[in-house]
């Protein structure tokens, strides 16, 4: 079986989802439940067997202990992160505690167990963390893309604390021979994703007639992926990535904010016609530090592991708002209490000019 942390988040619950319907392997489920983790992304995996959720903390070396003692995890998939830039800005200290202190419990508690394996399952475990683009910093627009031996540069309280788990995963390796993986992705969309982030968020606004905000002029750019493409490039790793190496992934997709909320505002249009969502787009106050440009060269994973993306942006795009709009009751219950109180304290200074 596997240990998952964080699989009550976006990425993390769509992972155990595809995990669960991809193959036999058991999945035990760790996550602190923050406002971000929602059991509601875990619908599907009601009374299936094979999945076993725990609520608990990647911070709480007893717990931890514990779990890894009585289920013998043969890996341990690391997703669990404060993920949000703007909250990072607003409110670092989490992001330290989690992403940092919260690794390095979790990276502590691995090694006690790992260690104590007998020989043939030692080999084979593996720790796979999962991280992103964001440590590498800002590109210019003719800069080339992001690689595996791009310096990191992380600018967000955010980054810098997922370029300080990564330091940490690298140096647990090279000192301690912890058999580790490392993922860098580039920004993820699709089903179950909490509507703080880009595209949900103007979905959601869309949709109740709020005005969508771009942060400064819009042409921030992103290298968009779909989920169900980031998972099936993190199994790619898991199952035959080389032990102690970093992978970036990427979509292939770089587009500025404006381009998505556009093709987003289009393709709402197609889905309930008669509206045209554009007519909400608003330009706010920027991001304090909002780094330009990402983009992702993933010559090595392709290269090396066979993987690629399968989703276009407008394929994935399309398949996302399918889901929103069949799940309003989804987005009802993660938009209720501590949400409304994050949107203001996010947007209300933000308003007046660009
Ligand atoms: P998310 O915020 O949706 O989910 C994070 C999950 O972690 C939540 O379920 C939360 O309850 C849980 N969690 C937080 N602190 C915890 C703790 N101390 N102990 C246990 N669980 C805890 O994030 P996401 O978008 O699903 O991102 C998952 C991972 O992927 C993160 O590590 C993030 O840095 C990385 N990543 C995200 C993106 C993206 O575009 N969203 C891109 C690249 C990498
Ligand atoms: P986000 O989804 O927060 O991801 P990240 O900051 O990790 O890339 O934001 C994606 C881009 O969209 C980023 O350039 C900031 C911009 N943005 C807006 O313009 N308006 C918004 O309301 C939000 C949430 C993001």
């Amino acid at each position: 079986m596997i240990l998952v942390t964080g699989g009550a988040g976006f990425i993390g619950a769509n992972f155990v989802l595809d995990w669960l319907a991809s193959g036999d392997e058991p999945v035990l489920n760790l996550d602190k439940l923050t406002y971000a983790g929602n059991l509601g992304n875990l619908a599907d995996a009601a009374g299936n067997p094979r999945h076993q959720f725990v609520r608990g903390d990647i911070g709480d070396r007893e717990l931890l202990r514990r779990l890894l003692a009585e289920h013998r995890p043969r890996a341990v998939v690391n997703f669990a992160a404060e993920s949000h830039v703007d909250r990072s800005i607003h409110g670092p200290g989490d992001f330290i505690q989690t992403n940092v202190v919260g690794s390095f419990n979790l990276l502590e508690e691995v090694r006690a167990y790992w260690g104590a394996l007998p020989e043939g399952e030692r080999e084979s475990f593996r720790f796979l963390h999962v991280s992103t683009d964001e440590v590498y910093g800002s590109l210019g627009a003719a800069d080339p893309a992001f690689c595996e031996t791009t310096a990191y540069a992380p600018n967000s309280p955010y980054s810098a604390s997922k370029a300080a788990s990564d330091h940490l995963v690298r140096a647990y390796h090279h000192t301690y021979g912890l058999p580790t993986l490392t993922t860098n992705c580039s920004n993820n969309y699709g089903p179950r994703q909490f509507p703080e982030k880009l595209v949900p968020l103007m979905f959601h606004h869309a949709i109740t007639g709020k005005p969508l905000p771009i942060y400064g002029d819009g042409k921030n750019v992103r290298d968009w992926l779909y989920v169900g493409d980031h998972c099936s490039a993190i199994r790619a790793v898991l199952d035959r990535g080389r032990v102690g190496e970093t992978y970036n992934i990427g979509g292939k997709s770089e587009k500025t904010n404006l381009e998505v909320v556009h093709a987003l505002c289009a393709a709402l249009g197609e889905l309930r016609p008669g509206i045209d969502y554009t007519r909400q787009i608003s330009f706010v106050k920027d991001r304090p530090g909002h780094d330009r440009r990402y983009a992702i060269d993933s010559t090595k994973i392709e290269s090396e592991l066979g993987w690629r993306p399968r989703e276009s942006f407008d394929s994935g795009l399309a398949k996302t708002l399918a889901w929103y709009l069949a799940h309003e009751d989804w987005i009802g219950a993660v938009t209720s209490g501590e949400y409304q109180q994050w949107v203001d304290l996010n947007y209300a200074s933000r308003k007046g000019a660009a």
